[in-house]
């Protein structure tokens, strides 16, 4: 049993449809607009409760979601009914067994962030070899200087989590009521693992202007204030040191032609 199987239920209420959450997602998904098309074979990463999954699978060829978490599984098959849309439960360290080959490879909103430098080596060399050639590779990975959560623990004069992301070493975050090591990255981390292999399209924030999902409670009941924010979250450019201070950020590579 996975951490996130314990929180399978709740993630949904928790994240996914917190104001704050599906305002996080209309970014990236109004990214994936533009980068998805009909005859495109995705494999999804971390999918969860397989919300994107459905979202994909209505704009592409065919969607294969996976999830270590048989519950996230559970839940993301009981969402969909689409033929295009397939679920596995796999791993990101299990990438050795899948076999396709995949136009997109997608992983949303920090599936990323559990595994070590050393996993990552492995995955990104998995994920090169899983890709036809000019294919993307598109991730929502967890910044290492989230401006909103200095300013939200400095508030809160806590000194010790203020500065928690900047470390190389694990982290153990709270996710529901379990600890789940968690690793934050830099664009530039992740270029490193994927070697020269790739070319670097995009590093997007997403939560610059938009704040960490955790103070939601807050924000729920100050909507306006929500809004103002999602309209200048709007002009974010594409920039490495402004997507490492967002809550998350979207990073798009494409594999290099040989
Ligand atoms: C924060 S949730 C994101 C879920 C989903 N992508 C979304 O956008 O809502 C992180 C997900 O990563 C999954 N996960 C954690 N470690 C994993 C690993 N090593 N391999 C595959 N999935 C993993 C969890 O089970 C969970 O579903």
């Amino acid at each position: 049993m996975t951490d996130f199987d314990t929180i399978a239920s709740e993630y949904d209420a928790q994240f996914s449809s917190s104001k704050i959450g599906i305002k996080q997602r209309q970014r990236v998904w109004k990214y994936l607009l533009r980068h998805t098309f009909s005859e495109q074979r995705v494999l999804e990463l971390n999918c969860g409760t397989g919300i994107d999954a459905q979202f994909l699978g209505k704009r592409c060829l065919s969607v294969h979601a996976t999830d270590l978490s048989t519950e996230m599984i559970a839940t993301a098959k009981s969402r969909n009914s689409q033929d295009n849309v397939s679920f596995q439960k796999l791993g990101i360290q299990y990438l050795s067994e899948v076999n396709n080959e995949y136009d997109l490879i997608f992983s949303n909103f920090g599936g990323l962030n559990c595994i070590s430098p050393e996993e990552w080596s492995i995955a990104a060399k998995e994920i090169h070899r899983l890709l036809s050639k000019n294919g993307s590779f598109i991730a929502v990975i967890m910044s290492r200087k989230c401006l909103w959560e200095r300013f939200y623990f400095r508030l809160k004069k806590d000194s010790k989590n203020q500065r928690r992301r900047v470390s190389k070493n694990a982290i153990m975050a709270n996710i529901g009521n379990q600890k789940v090591a968690t690793w934050y990255y830099e664009p530039g981390e992740l270029q490193h693992f994927l070697e020269n292999k790739f070319n670097h399209v995009r590093s997007q924030p997403i939560g610059l202007f938009l704040p960490p999902s955790y103070l939601e409670s807050f924000f729920a009941k100050n909507n306006r204030m929500l809004n103002v924010l999602s309209f200048l979250e709007s002009f974010s450019l594409s920039s490495k040191w402004l997507a490492n201070r967002a809550d998350h950020y979207l990073i798009h590579f494409k594999k290099q032609q040989q």
